[in-house]
């Protein structure tokens, strides 16, 4: 079977976890600062803060803006409930809006008619790789938490995204584009929320009670996501070159393909088409032995039944994602293409 993710790792990877553990010292320490200072120096931001999850990583931005009860938070409909989840961990209200159909991405205009005096954030994410209207947004002039969990290393106008809001997060689980197993980070260029965070995240031997979680990164996670963020430019690299023979050889099928821009670095963290039945054709893939998914499970304005989310609704239910990694190999993703010649023919 080819699985619809895979992690690359090579022996250095696993020396490198090796030594942590040889150290005997595995809980956040001096491989989780290096980690902090490598990805704010990569993504040319002042302040890093290493996190448990992606998920974490919203949770303390939120916090740190001190978003609570009442206040509003702008997400798109098309994303996981992990943005959901982190709205709701402060009892903020969750607002959501409708996307754009050709980039998956949050529709600036749609931000626009929900704000109001409650409206607190935005929360944007760059959706499968493929950078959002990040600067319109951001000169709406409300605080704004970019969502790099897809697009770590994607670019826009010649700079990083994560170096656009006021915060950013990033997702280091197993199948993201750096894949630590799990682990998260915030970025931003404000030391006042940065030790807020740095605050928050954990709990033990402070002075004063608060509230406080426990959300530290490990040694081991860090050290592999290092590796990892040391090969991120040949990881996107690969899977650059996959998604040209996806797009030189899927073009006949009439299935949209991804939208592919010079200003907007697409990444290619999922390769996402649109198609007339997705069920039918995911059943198809399986059974020549490649495993596709819908790339978001189900939009959040289904879980809490709301109407009024036409296109979302449309790429909800036609998007299907395909394999693209860089541990993918040259023999299979021709078989990819094949198999959807045929199925889609
Ligand atoms: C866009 C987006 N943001 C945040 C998260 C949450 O990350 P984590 O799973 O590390 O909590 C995810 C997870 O898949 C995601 O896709």
């Amino acid at each position: 079977m080819i699985p619809h993710s895979k992690i690359i790792l090579d022996e250095e990877d696993i020396a490198v976890v090796a030594r942590v553990l040889r150290s005997g010292h595995l809980a956040q320490g001096d491989y989780v600062l290096s980690l902090e200072e490598k990805a704010a120096s990569f993504i040319e931001a002042d302040h890093a803060v290493a996190v448990s999850s992606g998920t974490a990583a919203l949770h303390l931005s939120l916090l740190s803006l001190g978003i609570g009860d009442g206040s509003e938070v702008i997400i798109p409909s098309y994303v996981c409930t992990a943005l959901l989840n982190a709205i709701h961990y402060v009892r903020a209200n969750p607002v959501l809006v409708d996307i754009e159909p050709g980039t998956y991405n949050i529709k600036v205009e749609n931000i626009r008619k929900v704000i109001n005096d409650k409206t607190k954030a935005i929360i944007v994410p760059h959706m499968f790789g493929l950078p959002a209207d990040i600067e319109s947004i951001v000169s709406i002039g409300i605080p704004v938490i970019e969502d790099c969990a897809h697009s770590v290393g994607a670019r826009l106008n010649g700079k990083y995204t994560g170096s656009f809001g006021l915060l950013s997060i990033f997702s280091f689980y197993a199948t993201k584009m750096l894949g630590a197993g799990e682990g998260g980070m915030v970025l931003s260029n404000d030391l006042d929320l940065i030790e807020t965070i740095r605050d928050l995240r954990d709990y033990d031997e402070k002075n004063n009670y608060i509230v406080r979680y426990n959300y530290a990164m490990t040694d081991i996670q860090a050290a592999l996501c290092e590796r990892q963020l040391n090969k991120l430019p040949s990881f996107i690299e690969r899977r650059k070159e996959i998604a040209g023979i996806y797009n030189n050889n899927l073009e006949r099928t009439g299935a949209s393909l991804p939208a592919v821009s010079d200003e907007r670095g697409h990444i290619y963290y999922r390769y996402v088409m649109r198609l007339g039945n997705p069920l039918k054709f995911m059943e198809e893939m399986r059974k020549r032995g490649i495993e596709c998914r819908r790339p978001v499970f189900k939009p959040l304005h289904r879980y809490l039944k709301l109407a009024g989310y036409p296109m979302t609704d449309n790429v909800w239910e036609k998007a299907v994602s395909i394999p693209i990694y860089p541990a993918l190999t040259e023999e299979d993703s021709h078989l990819i293409v094949d198999s959807i010649n045929k199925i889609l023919s």
